[in-house]
């Protein structure tokens, strides 16, 4: 019986996909690499920074050192911070805060697991951080998804069993990585881009039936 349900954070609780994607296209514009699209931006999703960075570098000839990535890294991170500097509830996505609210009502444990060492912040700027009992992001860990690390952590904190959890995700990456941690999975965003989810919805705010989903 599930008891339990874990937020992926970006894409889902918040609409800051878009953020994330100007501000690798800022980087790689100031590199010189041309053509990083929308396509390489969706393979981003969930993945950790430095995943994500090598989707940027993958359109570039020439070859960087570690040092020289977690640099880059840092840089797109500062105009991604940028970006975020007067984030407040706008960037809240439809339906998430009544969601958060239904679920603790009816005694459901709500986490959030997010591969972004921004996740606290966001949580703080946005209000979501009330709403929450436990938080599992990129400071816990430096794997990303697909790899199960960050959704396992948060069944740690919130001292449920990974098969009481469902996982809430907004990308192909994080599905799999509720499945490697055998969890259950609801999936959220437009057809396609979570296939392989237990369920799905176009988003928080479109009727989906949790008592049906957490029994
Ligand atoms: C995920 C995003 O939530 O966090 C990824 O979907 C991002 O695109 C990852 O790379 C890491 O985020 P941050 O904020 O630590 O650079
Ligand atoms: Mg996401």
């Amino acid at each position: 019986m599930i008891n339990t349900v874990i937020f992926d954070l970006d894409g889902v609780l918040v609409s800051t996909d878009e953020l994330h994607y100007e501000a690798w296209k800022r980087l790689a514009d100031e590199l010189g690499i041309s053509g990083f699209t929308k396509a390489d931006n969706e393979r981003q999703r969930g993945v950790s920074r430095l995943e994500s960075l090598e989707v940027v570098l993958e359109k570039s000839d020439k070859t960087y050192s570690l040092e020289e990535k977690y640099a880059l890294g840092e840089k797109k991170n500062a105009y991604y911070r940028e970006s975020l500097k007067n984030a407040d509830s706008s960037i809240v996505l439809p339906g998430a805060v009544e969601t958060l609210k239904l679920l603790r009502n009816r005694g459901i444990k709500v986490g959030v697991g997010s591969a972004s060492k921004n996740t606290p912040e966001i949580l703080e700027k946005t209000g979501l951080i009330g709403l929450v009992d436990k938080v599992s992001c990129g400071l816990d860990t430096d794997k990303g998804k697909p790899e199960p690390d960050v959704f396992l952590i948060a069944a740690k904190k919130l001292g449920s069993a990974p098969c009481q959890c469902l996982v809430v995700e907004d990308s192909k990456a994080g599905v799999e990585a509720a499945k490697r941690a055998g969890m259950h999975s609801l999936g959220v965003g437009p057809y396609g881009r979570t296939l392989g989810a237990e369920a799905c919805a176009p988003d928080l705010a479109s009727g989906i039936d949790w008592r049906e989903l957490c029994g």
